[in-house]
């Protein structure tokens, strides 16, 4: 990247990060149980709740059970079905009509990152009436309360359930978009691990590399606090240990409960400190392409950490260590090594692949400068690229 432009991105970072201190982060009030929920809404004196979720999740005896326990707490539900993963701005608008009908006070996400962003959504546009979403998308459009809102992940990944975000796209252009602002933090997250012994091997492995990938992203990167940097090593810990017990036994509660802790930490260290190029170029291709995300961060992560060479040593030999993949002070390089042979290792173990087949040559200098606009200046990685050096990352995943 040229000197001017690395400039300018590393000026607008720096400004991001001393402002860090002043902003309203806050950090949702957890339970570990869909029983526990019902007593925080009724001492918020909400009667009447919007529940938000998709036709699979809705149709699971955790998602019953939680609908008898808000009941049996006469909290009315009003139930809206019909997320659809990558919700659009219809989606959006359905669920708001049930949410009028039922005159409701409260809305409950229950589902995947899907099902959490198009509840927050819902908040938004409960707010802001007369106002379509898009004019919301960006940082610091909303500057309003939301009503209370609870998020119930179903799969360990998005960390939705801890973030200022809600990622929407438009029915009619297919644009995705990210609407940011304080108020989507959630005010209850519901880290019930029973809720996600239905996820089906594929989808754990690739939910559980999203959250890896805020993980490491946020912790690489050049805008951490103390905080994120432990939050985000304590999600490494946790996935190294517990993933592919996930994949490989999907009732297994405990590895379940530990993803789900492990996502949500992930969440609130990149929410904070951001991700780095793998999301951008991983945007980039699901954009294109209709690949996971997990998926294809997961097979995009170890090419970006490679790129950015021995400048990132000291920090992967620390995730080294979270992920016991390294012995306390043990040499530096060594350990860095170590964390990306136990990153190949995991991919491996979780069925992911090298390479995304769906990615043709010819679409690379469009993707590159997909991923550039989206990365730059915003996002404090700590190997600046321009989108010439990005087209290198593409082309190792043909
Ligand atoms: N708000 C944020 O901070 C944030 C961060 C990262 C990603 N996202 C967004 O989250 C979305 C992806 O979320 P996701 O990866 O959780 O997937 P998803 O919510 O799209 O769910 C994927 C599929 O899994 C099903 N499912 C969910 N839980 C299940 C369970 N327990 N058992 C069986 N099936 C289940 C869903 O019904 C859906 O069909 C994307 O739109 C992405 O952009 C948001
Ligand atoms: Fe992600």
């Amino acid at each position: 990247m040229n000197r001017l432009k690395a400039c300018g991105c590393r000026t607008v970072q720096a400004a991001f990060r001393l402002a860090i201190p002043f902003l309203p982060y806050r950090r949702p009030e957890c339970v570990s149980s869909v029983a526990e929920l019902p007593a925080l809404l009724s001492a918020r004196g909400c009667g009447r709740a919007l529940v938000v979720t998709s036709p699979s999740v809705a149709k699971m005896a955790g998602t019953r059970q939680l609908l008898e326990a808000l009941e049996a707490a006469d909290i009315a539900c009003f139930v809206y079905s019909g997320t659809v993963p990558n919700p659009t701005t219809d989606t959006v608008e359905e669920a708001l009509a049930v949410y009028r009908r039922g005159n409701c006070q409260a809305i409950v996400g229950v589902g995947g990152g899907s099902s959490l962003d198009c509840a927050k959504a819902v908040g938004v546009r409960a707010v802001l009436p007369n106002r379509p979403l898009s004019k919301s998308k960006g940082v610091l459009k909303v500057r309003r309360p939301l009503p209370p809102l609870a998020a119930v992940p179903t799969t360990a990944g998005t960390g939705s359930e801890a973030t200022i975000a809600a990622v929407i796209t438009d029915a009619k252009t297919r644009d995705k978009y990210a609407i940011s602002d304080f108020s989507l933090i959630p005010d209850y997250a519901v880290l019930d691990p029973s809720l996600t012994a239905t996820l089906p091997p594929h989808l754990t492995a690739s939910t559980g590399m999203d959250a890896l990938t805020h993980a490491v992203e946020a912790f690489i990167g050049r805008s951490t606090t103390p905080d994120t940097r432990k939050d985000a090593l304590t999600a490494v810990k946790l996935i190294f240990a517990n993933l592919e017990r996930a994949c490989r036994d999907g009732s297994d509660l405990e590895a379940r409960r530990s993803m789900l802790t492990a996502s949500f930490q992930a969440g609130c260290a990149f929410t904070k400190s951001y991700v780095g190029y793998v999301h951008a170029v991983a945007h980039s291709l699901g954009g294109a392409y209709d690949v996971a995300h997990g998926y294809t961060n997961a097979v995009v992560l170890p090419v970006v950490l490679r790129a950015y060479g021995a400048n990132i040593h000291p920090q992967l030999a620390q995730l080294a260590q979270a992920a016991g993949l390294a012995a306390p002070g043990a040499d530096r390089q060594a350990a860095a090594l170590s964390f990306l042979g136990g990153l190949e290792k995991l991919k491996s173990q979780c069925g992911i692949g090298s390479s995304i087949p769906e990615l043709c040559r010819e679409d690379i200098p469009a993707l590159a400068r997909h991923a550039d606009r989206e990365a730059n200046p915003l996002y404090p990685v700590p190997v600046l690229m321009d989108a010439k050096e990005l087209e290198n990352i593409y082309e190792q995943l043909l």
